[in-house]
């Protein structure tokens, strides 16, 4: 029997290091999912909470957050946020999650408690809570046990790699860490694809590392490349995905081809015809 609910479907962003690109895919994939039609929840793991305010979330709003649902103070369906995109929900986090981990490390679910949330919220049948689709965790730069946690309740890992001369360092590190945990706590967990992101076309070391990772990992890197583009980097200090701050930038454009790559993947990975 299946220890994850069918719906919504749960991807990771994850990779241990730190600027790849995974909080930017977070908002910007979740944004472009919700643009051409899924409803999309992302699940704000990381301390710094960058994807809550990317997605426009005051601090001073999130009087719930992914905290409270990791030490068990509430359900993950009480810290969801509206956000400016329609069909794009967030359920934000704030620094208090740097504690988390010693918090619950005693205790014998400390591995399953987001699968444990997202269970909950699947069942749900509260009518204010959104039949999500999608569900996009942002993982925190590390391999702690809040990204155990993410890996543990999740379909798939989708990870960024940055284009750039080390981009497959701390990889196999990764990819390992993925086995673990599909031997140990989720027999589900797949890879998803990789996302090149920060593609750079006047440099040519980024056509370099694009080929070694197609070389080295095959289909399971995305066609879609997200290039560097000014106006992804400059939306978040508005509190804007890229696709509202400029739907025609490249960046933006890009992010929807990957959405749609996805969802052909889920299509195929669930062996419904395309
Ligand atoms: N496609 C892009 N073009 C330009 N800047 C980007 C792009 N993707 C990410 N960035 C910038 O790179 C930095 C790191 O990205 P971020 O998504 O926060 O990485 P991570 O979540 O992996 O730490 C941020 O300042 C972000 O604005
Ligand atoms: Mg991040």
């Amino acid at each position: 029997m299946s220890i994850l609910p069918q719906s919504p479907r749960v991807l990771a962003l994850a990779n241990q290091k730190g600027g790849v690109g995974k909080t930017t895919t977070a908002i910007n994939l979740g944004t472009a999912l919700a643009a051409i039609g899924e409803r999309v929840l992302v699940i704000d793991l990381d301390p710094q909470g960058n994807a809550s305010t990317g997605l426009g979330i005051d601090r001073r709003d999130r009087d719930l957050s992914t905290y409270d649902v990791m030490t068990g103070e509430c359900s993950l369906a009480e810290t969801i946020l509206d956000t400016d995109v329609p069909r794009l929900w967030v359920a934000p986090s704030t620094m208090d999650l740097l504690g988390v981990e010693l918090e619950i490390a005693a205790r014998p679910d400390r591995a399953h408690r987001l699968r444990n949330a997202i269970s909950t919220l699947a069942q749900s049948r509260d009518e204010t809570i959104p039949d999500f689709s999608y569900v996009l965790i942002d993982c925190p730069p590390s391999l702690n046990l809040l990204t155990i946690n993410a890996l543990s309740a999740s379909h798939s890992i989708l990870v960024p790699l940055q284009c750039e001369f080390f981009a497959l360092e701390g990889l196999s590190q990764l990819l390992s860490t993925v086995e673990q945990v599909k031997a140990a706590l989720n027999p589900e967990l797949s890879i998803h694809g990789i996302v090149l992101t920060m593609f750079d076309s006047r440099n040519n070391l980024s056509s370099q590392v694009v080929a070694d990772v197609r070389e080295t990992m095959g289909d399971a890197v995305y066609e879609t490349v997200i290039p560097r583009n000014v106006r992804v980097s400059e939306a978040p200090s508005y509190g804007k995905p890229a696709l509202l701050y400029d739907l025609k930038c490249t960046g933006s454009q890009a992010y929807l081809r990957l959405a749609s790559e996805i969802i052909q993947r889920e299509r195929t990975l669930r062996g419904v015809a395309a």
